[in-house]
């Protein structure tokens, strides 16, 4: 969907700094002896390096060739292991059910039309284990990559028609509707990074 596939060629890694809250989730995650981690949509590999570095089982998936050939690149040079895989988010999770023990996401899941993002949301909930950790974060706002032109293409979904992500859909979440698509979560928390972002930490229900 749309070109991050471009954008990572044209421009690298992009994002060379951890996501603002990673530093806190990391040590959530320790402590709650979290050992297998799916980072979805990894993009380049900021986390996923990360998290192999943090000595995490950790699988990565994202849909662009060239984010996970940076990916791949980044842990050879750092001597660490993760388990890549090209997917999109919005198809089948290529995993079984109750997989992970944790699954965090930064800035992926909302970029297609609402329907295809509950379906990603839906096999979150299946590929985690029940009582398993989220930390996702989705578009809070429209403004972002420079884009100065964009088309409503349904409710709360936005195209921008400049900028990086020309061409690009996102949905635009409000914190009510957040809670509402993460019903089967209980939430611990949700607040906005820097780069207009809900970021929502979660709790998988036990059924
Ligand atoms: C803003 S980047 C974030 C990358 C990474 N999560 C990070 O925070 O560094 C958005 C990522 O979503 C990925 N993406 C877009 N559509 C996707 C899809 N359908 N399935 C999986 N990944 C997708 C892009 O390839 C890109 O890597």
């Amino acid at each position: 969907m749309g070109d991050w596939e471009s954008i990572f060629k044209k421009d690298g890694k992009v994002f060379l700094t951890a996501q603002e809250d990673m530093e806190k989730i990391i040590k959530l995650l320790k402590k709650e002896k979290v050992r297998k981690i799916l980072d979805l949509g990894c993009g380049s590999g900021r986390h996923t390096v990360l998290f192999a570095k943090q000595g995490f089982d950790v699988y990565a998936t994202d849909i662009s060739k060239t984010g996970l050939k940076m990916t791949r690149k980044w842990l050879k040079e750092k001597n660490l292991c993760a388990k890549l895989k090209e997917h999109s988010c919005y198809e089948k999770f290529p995993f079984k059910d109750k997989r992970f023990d944790a699954i965090i996401s930064t800035q992926v899941i909302h970029h297609n039309f609402h329907e295809k993002v509950k379906f990603c949301i839906s096999e979150i909930e299946r590929v985690l284990k029940p009582g398993g950790l989220i930390f996702i974060t989705v578009a809070a706002n429209k403004r972002k990559q420079g884009a100065t032109a964009f088309m409503m293409s349904e409710p709360r979904t936005y195209t921008p028609l400049d900028g990086k992500e020309k061409g690009v859909p996102h949905f635009i979440y409000t914190k009510t509707l957040m809670k509402k698509d993460f019903k089967n979560f209980k939430i611990l928390s949700i607040c906005r990074d820097n780069g207009n972002h809900w970021c929502l930490l979660g709790r998988l229900k036990e059924t």
